[in-house]
C-alpha cells in the first residue's frame, strides 16, 4: 500500500480475529514502532506481547488489580475484565519506562511511546492486519503494573489489541474524516 494510502485509511477495528501476524510480521511491526521520534534517544517504549492461553491469564490479573483498587467494582465490570483480552488473537501492552532526565520530562517519554504505538498501528494495517488502540481505568491500576512485573517508573501507554478485522471499517469511519482546515489555521 502507498503511504499516504495507507495512512488515510487506518481505522481502528474493535472486532478482531485470527490470524494474528506471524513472528516475521510482528518484527517489522516493532520495527516500525521503534522509528518513532525519541527526544534524547532515551528508546523508552517497552512491549509485552499475550497471545493464547496467557490472554486469560492477563484477564484475572486485570480482574484481581481491579478488585484492588475499585472499591465500586461491579460482577459485570469484573467480568468484562476478565474478558477483555479474549478480544483479539494478538494483545500487545505498550508502555513506557520512565527515567529522570535533564532535557527531557516524563510527557515527552510518554508521547515519544505514543508515537510508537501509532507506527505499529499504521504498520499493522498496511500488512492487511486491524487493530486497536485501549486503555480505560485499568491502564494506570498500579496493582495491575505490579503483577505484570513492571517498575514502579513504567507507564502503561496502551493495550493494543491486533488481529484480522471481522467487519470493513471504511464506510462507518467515513464520516469521522473530519476537513484537515477545521483543525489547522495559519498563525502570524
Ligand atoms: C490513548 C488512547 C486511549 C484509547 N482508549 C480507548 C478505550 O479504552 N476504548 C475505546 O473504545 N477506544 C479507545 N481509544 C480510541 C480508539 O483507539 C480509536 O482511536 C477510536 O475509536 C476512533 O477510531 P479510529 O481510530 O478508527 O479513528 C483510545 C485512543 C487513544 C489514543
Amino acid at each position: 500500500m502507498a503511504a499516504l494510502e495507507t495512512l488515510f485509511t487506518r481505522y481502528s477495528h474493535p472486532k478482531l480475529t485470527d490470524p494474528a501476524p506471524g513472528a516475521n510480521e510482528l518484527r517489522d511491526l516493532f520495527r516500525a514502532a521503534m522509528r518513532a521520534p525519541d527526544h534524547a534517544l532515551l528508546r523508552p517504549w517497552r512491549f509485552l506481547t499475550v497471545r493464547g492461553e496467557a490472554r486469560a491469564r492477563l484477564g484475572l490479573l486485570m480482574e484481581a488489580a481491579a478488585r484492588e483498587e475499585e472499591a465500586d467494582l461491579t460482577d459485570a465490570r469484573a467480568q468484562k475484565l476478565r474478558n477483555a483480552p479474549l478480544r483479539a488473537p494478538l494483545l500487545v501492552v505498550a508502555y513506557a519506562r520512565v527515567q529522570e532526565h535533564p532535557k527531557v520530562p516524563e510527557v515527552e517519554q510518554l508521547l515519544a511511546t505514543g508515537a510508537a504505538v501509532e507506527n505499529f498501528l499504521v504498520a499493522a494495517h498496511a500488512l492487511g492486519y486491524g487493530a486497536m488502540w485501549r486503555t480505560g481505568a485499568i491502564a494506570y491500576n498500579r496493582t495491575l503494573h505490579r503483577l505484570l512485573g513492571l517498575e514502579p517508573c513504567d507507564r502503561i501507554v496502551a493495550f493494543v489489541y491486533v488481529g484480522t478485522p471481522v467487519n470493513d471499517m471504511a464506510a462507518q469511519k467515513a464520516t469521522l474524516d473530519a476537513a484537515p482546515e477545521q483543525h489547522v489555521r495559519e498563525w502570524g
